[in-house]
């Protein structure tokens, strides 16, 4: 079959079978529209026996690598392996064959970002990633093409569903993370071993792609401060949104001239905030460009259809690439120009603790709150009185993460004892 682009695939799960039925099922329409006809030659599996929900024809699989590798009739490979090992080994051997890359593999990605593109730049292959954060959300191409003429200082993102699915029903009903989780496990929605979402993670990987990505200078996974949901209380959420604020594991990061910050954990945001509105499983990028201003981007972050419309669409656009582009950055792992990773960034906290009720305690909270430098923006008292105990939740002015980390370290049993300290962004 003449003028037909042959493509391997490494791996066929959920993802894989999304974009084989995506692939065919709307192969007319891409023709039509592109002039462009795929054939999936060659699928790499670890056992070709196995039942699979997608047809595949038999003697597409195998389980050796070389059989795409040394193809030479295939020219890309759509890798949906996820994990870092053995998927960035193939990747890497795929780029240095001279083929080109599609991926959804954002660990591999996040942590070889550097070596992936320089075996991409010296054999000419392209290396397409947009699947890798947030499925079906452009928001790679966004950044690195559509925005080009924007200054980006700051970028937030919900960019894990499960950890949104999580909040949004501790949220909306009153439950506790524990038997949320559960739930969200039995219905699928949830992995068996939920450790790469709920401890943010797979958010922190993404966010390492996107910093890059929008500050135009390497942002390494190691400088992503990470803190997951496994310790939210309802409660919290609960006088959170008796102050007007809505709980969101989110992912941060803000550029001022070189310093760059980059955070991912629980963060309280206002209710009338656009990301406060982002329920169940759904991702969203906020972000702010000099010149376009406020921007938000919203859908579907998982699932093997909208994962596969990144796919199917990197695919049709590094096929029709009359030549590969790569971010324009210094891309080597310790780059010569660095951005500077500011781990004392400043930001609102919400403070709640059990204090005695006693004269003196609360302004012996506030001498220690004031002697780093935190201002009380708001106070609650809140319930009855137990075992002479009472529970007090603050809200404080922007204060800097290591004045506040040390002020609540400072705070004594015989005055209170900080049952949760959670960071609130006001903008
Ligand atoms: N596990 C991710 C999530 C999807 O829950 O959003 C894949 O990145």
């Amino acid at each position: 079959m003449d003028g037909v682009i042959k493509v391997g695939f490494f791996g066929c799960g959920n993802v894989g079978g999304g974009v084989y039925r995506l692939m065919n099922g709307f192969a007319k329409e891409i023709a039509h529209r592109t002039g462009l006809r795929f054939e999936v030659k060659k699928v790499l599996v670890r056992d070709v026996n196995k039942k699979r929900d997608v047809e595949l024809p038999q003697e597409v699989l195998t389980s050796n690598v070389n059989d795409l590798l040394e193809d030479e009739e295939i020219s890309i490979i759509l890798e949906f392996l996820g994990g870092e090992e053995p998927a960035y080994s193939y990747l890497l051997a795929a780029l240095q064959h001279g083929k080109t890359v599609v991926t959804a593999n954002k660990v591999a990605f996040a942590l070889h970002w550097h070596e992936l593109q320089k075996a991409a730049k010296e054999s000419g292959a392209g290396l397409y990633y947009e699947a890798a954060v947030c499925g079906a959300i452009p928001i790679i191409h966004t950044i690195e093409d559509s925005l080009q003429a924007n200054r980006i200082d700051r970028l937030y993102g919900i960019v894990n569903g499960t950890t949104n699915y999580i909040l949004t029903r501790m949220s909306k009903e009153g439950e506790e993370y524990a038997d949320v989780l559960k739930d969200a496990q039995r219905l699928g929605l949830a992995e068996p071993d939920p450790a790469s979402d709920v401890e943010g993670l797979d958010a922190a990987y993404k966010l390492s792609i996107l910093a890059s990505l929008a500050f135009h200078g390497r942002v390494p996974f190691e400088n992503v401060y990470v803190e997951g949901i496994t310790g939210v209380q309802a409660e919290d959420i609960r006088c959170g949104q008796e102050l007007g604020y809505t709980l969101k594991l989110l992912a941060i990061a803000k550029r001022e001239g070189l310093k760059v910050e980059t955070r991912v954990h629980p963060t309280f945001i206002r209710d009338d905030h656009p990301m406060a509105n982002i329920n169940g499983a759904f991702n969203a990028v906020y972000l702010n460009g000099h010149a376009c201003g406020e921007m938000m981007f919203m859908g579907r972050g998982a699932g093997d259809l909208p994962t596969a419309s990144a796919i199917v669409s990197d695919l049709i656009r590094a096929a029709s690439a009359p030549k590969h582009c790569y971010p324009t950055f210094e891309n080597d792992l310790y780059p010569t120009v660095s951005l500077e990773n500011n781990t004392d960034w400043r930001c609102s906290f919400y403070v709640r603790m059990l204090a005695q009720d006693q004269p003196g305690v609360l302004s012996s909270v506030a001498k220690t709150f004031a002697d780093h430098n935190v201002s009380i923006a708001a106070m609650q008292q809140k319930g009855e009185v137990k075992n002479g105990r009472v529970t007090l939740v603050f809200i404080t002015h922007a204060a800097y993460e290591k004045e506040m980390q040390a002020a609540v370290k400072e705070i004594t049993p015989d005055v209170a004892t900080v049952e949760s300290l959670l960071r609130v962004e006001e903008d």
